[in-house]
């Protein structure tokens, strides 16, 4: 195995598999702890490296190198140009080596402190955190924070490797009073193993040998220890769970559900559940494109073939009978935040688990944690590396089982609607209920029935744009004319709701997104009662008004984009309030400093600069009738 092995495909393989006798860990630190000079010495220790990487090693060393004559270990890693010259390592590069008693995968995370997500990517399928820390500095809020995900990330146990011994006279003080300080804080996570070593990773000292100089140490060097160490308790004892990926039907004779096992084990003869139906059925097969398994354990990709057909898509769970997951659309859950863009209660996202996703809220930020002191702090919103925990809905019933029970079925990503991006990493602590002790109880009358004796089809107009541009105006000619003409309506107002049902809100982007939320949920229930329902409000963000055209029915959200040029909004200034914010009397003022975003592509476009309010009122009603909304 070549130790530059390419990403992707390798890390698949040996990261995700639960394979015996392969103990994953990964090494946390600040910049310059020592972290690549360590994996470097493992790594040249082993002897897994190739003769022309040693030679290779030894002329770089001389060219960029920081040690004089010696082999610079933490070149060995620093295979990026760019990152040889920066100085840091930026990503995280899985590193493969073994010893006569064990093969070991190993997570090079990166030090510096934006990199909290390429921690967490590492975390996440390790066994063991090695936290390095430069014996001359000892504990920094960086080896607090990288505990705290550590722990949050599932790892159980710890080595504290107190580096550079050598620069602080191989002190047996010092590496002790360190210690304490480490205990300090990290004994309340709760680990099952915290093992401090004090080592000298340059020279190899109780990494791979026993250092002479620190003799005084009894405990093990940390190869010795990372051979010894148990971590064997779980994947292989877990009740089996394989989301499903496909249903795999080449012909009517044969149909299987191709996945791979994230738990357990699984054979022919055993009977399985559907987590979110509840079906049973027998496996009759685990095909692979190898053959047939006698059974599959995690990490296996596998086609299951059953007795007899139920109904399985992808995003399903494929369990075992007797322990089936649980299945809910409300849970609690500590999420990492990774995005420069805030966390906002309320905002929709894309919620991805095993093979499944769903839009999701965080529907409660219950409080973010201070991963420097481990204090819990109320918050309204979760900011770039923020540790916050949550409670989420999904629009869709998810499988899952808590995190710290089942890494594989407890995490989930958060990935922004508009820009795809991956902005959380959570993990499920515990399901609020289950999704079917809650029912939508069915009415006689439908939303159809109460519209007919209405003559018109219920509909959202959503009226957007900056304070000043004409939206309550031009909304309340709508309604005034529709009202006229017989129809029944509701008009639903910013600064009308913001003294009821708003009152508690203010104008910061977590507000406003709630604010937003809270009205489409009344939309929604004005459209079921079978009303056509104006909603003014700037609405500033596109992420929130996207949300309430999902809530409805497509045809029944109808978007009207009230521009005006924020100069035009300034003269017109209705409440004075430009007036104050220009003078610096009211903050957040949208247009001034709060952002405004345009719609993409809003049914109807008005600008109140060239179109009289009346005008902009009749061109509204006729779209309406055209769309066939009023009978
Ligand atoms: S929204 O952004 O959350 O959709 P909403 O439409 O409910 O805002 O309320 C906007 C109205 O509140 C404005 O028309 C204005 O009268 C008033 N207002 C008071 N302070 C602000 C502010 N900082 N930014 C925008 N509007 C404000």
């Amino acid at each position: 195995m070549s130790i530059e092995s390419s990403r992707a495909d390798v890390i698949d393989r040996l990261t995700q598999s639960g394979g015996q006798g392969v103990l994953r860990f990964l090494t946390c630190g600040s910049v310059d702890d020592g972290k690549s000079t360590l994996i470097g010495r493992l790594l040249y220790d082993s002897k897994l490296l190739f003769e022309d990487q040693i030679s290779v090693l030894e002329r770089d060393s001389r060219k960029h190198g920081t040690v004089g004559d010696e082999v610079d270990f933490a070149l060995l890693l620093d295979g990026l140009e760019a990152e040889r010259e920066q100085g840091i390592t930026i990503d995280v590069a899985y590193r493969f080596f073994a010893t006569g008693k064990r093969k070991f995968v190993v997570a090079d995370t990166p030090g510096h402190e934006q990199y909290t997500r390429n921690m967490a990517t590492g975390a996440s399928t390790a066994d063991v955190a090695v936290m390095m820390i430069d014996a001359r500095k000892g504990v920094l809020v960086q080896t607090l924070r990288h505990t705290y995900i550590a722990r949050m990330m599932g790892i159980r146990h710890i080595v504290l490797a107190v580096n550079k011994m050598d620069l602080v006279e191989h002190s047996r003080g010092r590496f002790h009073e360190i210690v304490a300080d480490y205990l300090r804080s990290a004994e309340a996570l709760g680990f099952e193993t915290i093992t401090p070593i004090p080592m000298s990773a340059r020279y190899g000292d109780n990494v791979t040998r026993r250092s002479e100089d620190m003799a005084w140490h009894t405990g093990p060097t940390l190869i010795e220890h990372l051979e010894e160490l148990d971590v064997s308790s779980d994947i292989q004892n877990q009740p089996f769970r394989m989301p499903v990926q496909w249903v795999n039907r080449p012909d009517l004779n044969f149909r299987g559900y191709a996945g791979t096992v994230v738990a357990g084990i699984v054979r022919p003869g055993d009977t399985i559940v559907v987590a979110q139906s509840g079906q049973t059925a027998m496996v009759e097969r685990i095909v692979t494109a190898d053959g047939d398994l006698v059974e599959a354990v995690a990490g296996d990709a596998i086609t299951l073939v059953l007795d007899h057909e139920i109904d399985v898509s992808r995003g399903d769970v494929i369990a075992e009978a007797a322990a089936r997951p649980e299945v809910t659309d409300q849970f609690a859950a500590e999420i990492l935040w990774m995005s420069e863009e805030s966390l906002l209660p309320g905002r929709s996202y894309l919620l991805k688990i095993g093979t499944a996703t769903t839009p999701a809220t965080v529907s409660a930020l219950k409080h973010s944690v201070d991963v420097n002191t481990y204090e819990k702090k109320p918050s309204r919103k979760l900011d770039m590396n923020g540790i916050g925990y949550c409670n989420l809905s999904t629009a869709r019933p998810v499988a899952f089982d808590p995190y710290q029970q089942i890494r594989g079925m407890g995490a989930f990503i958060l990935v922004d609607r508009f820009t795809n991006q991956t902005v959380g990493a959570g993990m499920i602590e515990f399901g609020l209920r289950r999704a079917s002790n809650i029912h939508h109880h069915a009415m006689d009358v439908s939303k159809d029935d109460r519209a007919r004796i209405k003559g018109q089809k219920p509909a959202i107009l959503w009226f957007t744009g900056l304070s000043g541009a004409g939206k309550s105006t031009v909304a309340n000619l709508v309604e005034s004319k529709l009202s006229k003409a017989g129809h029944h309506t509701y008009s639903l107002d910013g600064d009308n709701i913001r003294h009821g049902l708003n009152r508690d809100l203010g104008f910061t982007d977590e507000d406003r997104v709630e604010n937003v939320r809270r009205i489409g949920e009344v939309g929604k229930l004005f459209v079921d009662a079978g009303l056509i329902v104006t909603c003014s409000f700037i609405s500033p963000f596109r992420s929130e008004r996207q949300m309430v055209r999902e809530l409805v029915d497509e045809s029944e959200f109808i978007e009207v984009f009230i521009d005006a040029p924020i100069e035009l909004c300034m003269e017109r200034d209705p409440k004075g309030l430009y007036k104050k914010a220009k003078a610096g009397e009211i903050k957040n003022f949208t247009g001034f400093d709060s952002p405004y975003e345009v719609p993409d592509s809003p049914e109807l476009h008005i600008k109140t600069a060239d179109l009289s309010a009346e005008d902009a009122a009749d061109q509204l009603i006729a779209e309406l009738r055209r769309l066939g909304r009023l009978g």
